[in-house]
């Protein structure tokens, strides 16, 4: 990780606070593919900045991904940063360009991140279409990360007991998994689904393992949350594809909403 890498999300920060008039902010999210419709649960929309107004950032290639940041008030008067799209590593604009929303966000003042993703789920045997199950580590096959030189950081409790533990309080029947990423943009073979699941893999997907890396490193706490599109993933039988995993966001968009908008008064 270069020093420019840093600056740029400093100056895109200060940018975020002109264009919103607020010198701070308490929580952001992360909406990935599916979870943009939850996104109006969260609170009321105080201010929009498009990602193309701010320096370092993109408009997102991918449909359903969007391509703004929605300040939101909480109903208990927090402001929350909600991210509506995510750059991904299979874009190819590199490492530093996945993260640079979570170092916005902590160079905005951020201290709690909540990251969401749609992912294929490994274990049918339990998991239906459209369950939430909170992200209790991960494993990263990217081939990436957004780090580099000789501070080593610890990543044994990446994604915090603490938020999932609260979270539990609001919903104590969510199930919690390790996610595995892939960088993607390939979905998974069968031979690979089955290898995940051996390696003690719950989830698969393409996001939110580099953002998650990136925020323990700025000291940020971290709560991951996916949504099963696809059970079995590979296995099923069925192939798959990216309009589906929106359709299922649609249709669970008000059960995420509801955790999502409890979640962040209490984290
Ligand atoms: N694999 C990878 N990413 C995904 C999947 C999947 O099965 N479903 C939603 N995102």
């Amino acid at each position: 990780m270069t020093n420019d890498a840093y600056t740029l999300a400093s100056e895109a920060a200060a940018a975020l606070r002109s264009a919103t008039g607020l010198d701070t902010f308490d929580v952001a999210l992360v909406m990935g593919s599916g979870w943009v419709p939850a996104a109006d649960a969260i609170g009321e929309t105080v201010s929009e900045v498009p990602f193309t107004g701010l320096p370092g950032f993109r408009a997102p290639a991918v449909a359903g991904h969007g391509g703004k940041i929605r300040v939101v008030r909480t109903p208990e008067g927090r402001h929350a940063l909600v991210f509506l799209g995510r750059t991904h590593l299979y874009e190819g604009l590199g490492v530093d360009a996945v993260v640079h929303g979570v170092r916005t966000a902590a160079a905005a003042g951020v201290r709690t991140l909540v990251l969401t993703n749609a992912a294929g789920g490994l274990r049918p045997e339990t998991q239906n279409v459209g369950d939430p199950v909170l992200i209790s580590d991960h494993i990263n096959l990217t081939g990436a990360n957004p780090i580099t030189g000789t501070t080593f950081i610890d990543l044994t409790e990446v994604y915090s007991r603490r938020l999932r533990a609260l979270i539990h309080e609001i919903d104590p029947s969510l199930a919690e998994g390790v996610y595995v990423a892939f960088r993607g943009p390939t979905y998974e073979t069968p031979a690979e689904i089955r290898m995940l699941r051996t390696l003690g893999g719950d989830m698969v997907g393409m996001s939110t393992v580099l953002e998650a890396i990136a925020a323990r490193e700025a000291g940020l706490e971290v709560l991951g949350v996916s949504l099963v599109t696809n059970p079995g993933a590979g296995l099923s039988g069925e192939p798959l594809n990216h309009e589906e995993v929106l359709e299922v966001g649609r249709a669970t968009a008000a059960r995420m909403g509801v955790l999502l908008s409890k979640a962040v008064d209490r984290l």
